[in-house]
């Protein structure tokens, strides 16, 4: 029996035995697909010729928009994205057909022999080639409090500044993957590496062009999802069921990382233009921010990354009068998606870049400047109150943050580092503390719920599934933990079940870190019905009232007589002889959430995570590299349910968080192909770049959080991503020792190209 911290399947991790999508035993029979890829960013299809690639070698059918029975279209809010385009192609390498073959090197092979004619038309593959041609998605949306003229007309002093924040490629271990299969009652049986298994029924129906009850999806677990499997699961689900549902066989789709990274979205590049109004202690007065998402072809899931990060951009810090407009530009790229932040990260890096402009333009330290700006309860009322009109409940900020620089050591590292960098022209130590406060719920209302259903076996053992889907971040074990705790019961007795749309309906994507929240809250509810109906029975037998029944420890009694028991088995099995259901469902909503996306305002988050981080670099000025000498994290899970999940989910998002801002540079060359699609162009954080020193710490607190979250636990997915915008202000700090400039540009990511170019321009190079 594992600990009931361990991960329910590390051992399977570790050795290689827990199976994915495409290592489950193929069934007889299936076929492979491979896209046939665009090579043009922007054109007119004009014709497809498949006659010679369908006689090839073990192809056996060749698929385009024409196949398509139902909608074509998997666009998941706005209906502009086809399985495959009948007459435009938006991005390089799209998929404009697909070649059904018996191999995959069949398929392959016969993909490049199909002739298609194009009229390549002008593409546009950045945002200022966007903004320039005015090409966006959906109208502007603004989120403001106060009045921004004159606010920032008053202040006693003022700043503007740009920035340029780079994307982040997923690069989940296991690409996109997915098989399916039409039974012999005509089920479309679909087996997906899909965060979302109830949206890729719903997608494969509409394809197909029939009902949901005609499809069941199913997701075992994933190997890294990182929100790159929210939506984009979806259109790959779709061909392989497309492929199955004309031939008759099962088929299945699993891109190769160059593929995989070529048609699949990032997280969104974003350029960001900001005015901040400012009094002499660096107390933030007004800013008016505009954000610029770069969707690419397709909306996708944009406007609600956008909007994340324009109620971002505050991260904890109070600005009493605020604009925020946001737009998504509209490109000839790969349709760019949720990724862990969701749109967060861009726009709290936002946030830090004007506090740091702030504190260099008065040369007030930063780290103060940044504390003096927080949301704080108590003093003046709307001090902690958010400019979307959401209080900052439970704000256990400012304390996180003192002990954090107690316990980092901050005061006196401080010191030291100014003294190794007044004797070390070129090489110089930075320093750097930040803060994170990250909303957690959907904004979009409705998908802050979740269903679970339980069954209780005679033999005492019992199955579990709920809506939620395992990508490694642990959720199925702490499910384990939520079960085992509500019927007091040991966790041998559990068996997580494979998420399959049959089982839980309509559920939400596992995103917004609310996976456990959601889902622990069902699946508790479901344990409770059943606990209920057991105690009746017990308590006959016992002599007692079934309010003073108790489930513990395997065994189930009077909560004044706990000698006398009976083993949970035999409550089981009497419950069972009294014709009493040992099956439930359960179900949860977030109470007490609102959201109004047309005014940007409401209630949209049950409660801030929060945390902080202490960085510091070393950066050479000879060749603009940087090392991480230390990190010192400190973050708030609430009481955690499983405490080497959540240290590991802390130090994994941190990591993925300080490769976004450092190495992960995307690159497309001026026709809109991606240069880097492979782990030799893009460079992922490896073990040699975690920080030797290395101290992760859980918060805490001197009391449970006041929302009722399951078992006081904090969600923990995305949150600790943004601890890494500290190492993106210590290598910040660095820079700006090499010289005495009141302002340091840096680029995100902060390469070491960047981070030479930054030092040139701070020594006025
Ligand atoms: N951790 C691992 N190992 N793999 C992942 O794919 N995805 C992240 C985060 N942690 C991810 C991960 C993202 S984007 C989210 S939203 C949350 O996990 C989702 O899971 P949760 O809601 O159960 O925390
Ligand atoms: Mo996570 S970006 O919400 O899947």
């Amino acid at each position: 029996m594992s600990k009931p911290t361990r991960h329910e399947s590390a051992i399977g991790h570790v050795t290689g035995r827990a199976t994915y999508v495409d290592e489950q035993h193929p069934p007889q029979g299936q076929l492979s697909l491979y896209p046939v890829q665009a090579p043009h960013a922007h054109a007119r299809i004009l014709e497809i010729d498949a006659e010679v690639a369908s006689a090839m070698p073990g192809v056996v059918a060749v698929l385009t928009a024409a196949d398509i029975p139902g909608a074509n279209n998997t666009g998941a809010i706005v209906h502009d994205e086809p399985v495959m385009p009948a007459d435009f192609v938006s991005f390089h390498g799209q998929a404009v057909a697909w070649v059904v073959a018996e191999s995959e090197a069949q398929a392959a092979a016969a993909a490049k022999a199909v002739r298609i004619h194009y009229a390549p038309l002008p593409a546009i593959v950045d945002v200022p080639a966007a903004v320039a041609a005015n090409a966006f998605h959906l109208p502007p949306v603004k989120v403001e409090r106060g009045d921004v003229v004159s606010g920032l007309a008053n202040a006693p002093h003022r700043t503007h500044g740009e920035l340029m924040i780079g994307g982040q490629d997923h690069f989940y271990l296991e690409t996109q993957t997915c098989w399916a299969q039409v039974d012999s009652e005509g089920i479309v049986q679909v087996t997906a590496s899909t965060q979302h298994p109830s949206e890729t029924q719903h997608m494969v129906a509409h394809v197909l062009g029939i009902a949901s009850h005609r499809v069941v999806c199913r997701c075992l677990r994933m190997g890294g999802g990182f929100g790159g499997k929210e939506t984009q699961a979806n259109p790959f689900a779709t061909v392989a069921a497309l492929a199955a549902w004309k031939t008759g066989r099962p088929a299945r789709v699993k891109l190769h990382r160059a593929l995989d990274m070529q048609l699949t979205g990032k997280r969104h590049p974003f350029f960001a233009r900001f005015e901040v109004g400012f009094n002499d202690d660096g107390l933030i007065l007004a800013a008016r921010i505009d954000l610029i998402a770069d969707g690419g072809w397709s909306v996708d899931l944009s406007p609600p990354v956008l909007m994340r990060a324009m109620v971002h951009v505050d991260n904890a810090y109070f600005i009493p009068q605020i604009e925020v407009t946001g737009r998504i530009a509209k490109t000839n790229l790969a349709s760019n998606t949720a990724f862990r932040g969701f749109g967060g990260p861009q726009g709290m890096v936002v946030g830090e870049e004007i506090i740091d402009r702030v504190a260099r333009f008065l040369g007030l330290p930063v780290d103060q400047v940044r504390e003096r700006n927080f949301y704080r309860e108590g003093e003046q009322p709307d001090r902690n109150q958010t400019h979307y009109g959401q209080p900052v409940v439970d704000n256990v900020l400012p304390e996180l943050w003192a002990q954090l620089r107690t316990s980092s050591d901050y005061a006196a590292r401080r010191t030291e580092i100014d003294a190794f960098n007044r004797q070390h022209p070129q090489v110089k130590r930075g320093l750097a503390i930040t803060p994170v406060k990250f909303g957690i719920s959907f904004n979009k209302t409705e998908y802050n719920q979740a269903g679970a259903l339980v069954h209780i076996y005679i033999d005492g053992s019992v199955q579990l599934n709920h809506g939620g889907t395992e990508m490694g971040q642990g959720l199925h074990t702490k499910m384990l933990v939520v079960a085992a705790k509500t019927l007091g019961v040991a966790q041998s007795r559990l068996q997580i079940m494979v998420t399959s749309t049959d089982k839980v309906p309509n559920t939400s994507a596992t995103a917004a870190s609310s996976g456990s929240d959601l889902n622990g809250q069902a699946l508790k509810a479901a344990c409770e019905t059943l606990k209920a109906r057991m105690a009746t029975v017990a308590a006959a037998s016992l002599g007692g009232d079934a309010n003073a029944v108790v489930f513990a420890h395997d065994r189930v009694f009077l909560n004044d007589r706990p000698d006398h028991s009976l083993a949970f088995e035999d409550v089981v099995r009497a419950t069972y002889n009294a014709r009493i259901s040992l099956s439930a469902t359960g179900y949860y909503r977030t109470p007490g959430l609102s959201w109004d996306p047309k005014l940007g305002r409401g209630h949209p988050f049950y409660y801030f995570a929060v945390g902080a981080a202490v960085c510091e670099v070393e950066v050479c000025a000879y060749t603009g590299v940087h090392r991480l000498l230390r990190a010192d994290l400190l973050h708030d899970v609430g009481e955690t349910m499983a405490e080497e999940i959540d240290r590991g989910q802390i130090e994994g998002g941190f990591v993925q968080g300080m490769g976004w801002l450092t190495n992960e540079e995307l690159r497309w060359n001026a026709q809109g192909r991606l240069l880097t699609d492979a782990p030799s162009t893009y460079k992922i954080p490896t073990v040699g770049d975690v920080p030797i020193d290395f101290r992760v710490d859980l918060f805490r607190r001197s009391k449970p959080p006041s929302t009722n979250v399951i078992f006081h636990s904090k969600g923990v997915g995305e949150p600790p991503l943004m601890l890494a915008i500290a190492v993106r202000e210590a290598i910040r700090d660095a820079v700006a020792a090499f010289g005495d400039a009141r302002c340091v540009e840096l680029a995100a990511p902060s390469t070491p190209e960047a981070i030479y170019n930054a030092i040139q321009k701070v020594r006025g190079g």
